[in-house]
């Protein structure tokens, strides 16, 4: 499968700033193999959408709400989301998980969600620092994807994000990033059997810089990197994703 690259700029850019990275990035990636993503947010997607259009990169965001609508403050829903020109969701990122308090429940409420409104749901999965990889990672792809349909399941992308390396420096090695996607594969088989769990690209994030990304890319059960603060500079952004074969 192609791989994936998925830049994540959390609470970053302003529109104006939005604008003038996809000017700089869009030329940088046209010759590049991997299927390339940008969460930005909320405010910017209309903007990136209209200027990514036809270049082959994905616009996202990088939350939303279960609801359909409602009286619910602040939130907001898949297809507001998908209006604007969104094409995917980052969903149960660590900061989503830990700073903002989301369950597990929650989480799988919103991918149900995402796919019923035509959003790529990004799920995010990942242990804290002394928990046990295998022990978490089954707990929350299950919890998560419980209620997906099976013919839904094809859709999805998985992002394994150990929590203690995200915008610490510190990656997982090699070794522990591809055990760790082993496992999530296990259980995406478990859920969907195997033929559907091999076409859901399982990607690394944390820490993911231009001197790492492809050594972690060319492992063969890393399917992309989801990548933080390397991916505000469209030159960096563009350098990772252009190291893709
Ligand atoms: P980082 O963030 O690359 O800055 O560690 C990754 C993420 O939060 O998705």
């Amino acid at each position: 499968m192609a791989k994936v690259v998925i830049g994540n700029w959390k609470m970053h850019k302003t529109v104006r700033e939005a604008t003038v990275y996809l000017e700089t990035v869009v030329p940088l990636l046209e010759k590049c193999k991997a299927k390339v993503f940008l969460a930005v947010p909320y405010t910017a997607i209309a903007a990136c959408a209209k200027m990514a259009k036809g270049t082959g990169i994905f616009i996202g965001a990088q939350n939303m709400n279960d609801a359909r609508d409602g009286a619910f403050t602040g939130e907001i829903a898949a297809l507001m989301l998908k209006e604007a020109g969104a094409d995917f969701v980052l969903l149960g990122h660590s900061e989503r998980r830990h700073v903002f308090g989301e369950s597990n429940e929650f989480i799988g409420k919103k991918v149900v969600r995402a796919l019923q409104d035509d959003l790529i749901p990004v799920l995010c999965v990942g242990e804290k620092e002394g928990e046990k990889t295998e022990v978490v990672l089954e707990e929350q792809l299950r919890a998560c994807l419980e209620s997906v349909p099976k013919e839904e399941a094809g859709k999805l992308i998985v992002a394994y994000e150990p929590v203690w390396a995200i915008g610490t420096g510190k990656t997982a090695t090699i070794a522990q990033a591809s055990e760790a996607h082993v496992v999530c594969r296990r259980v995406l088989g478990d859920l969907f059997g195997k033929r559907i769990a091999a076409k859901i690209p399982v990607l690394y994030g944390g820490s993911v810089k231009s001197d790492n990304a492809k050594k972690l890319m060319a492992e063969e059960e890393i399917d992309g990197v989801l990548v933080g603060g390397a991916s505000l500079d469209p030159n960096t952004f563009a350098t990772i994703a252009a190291g893709v074969k």
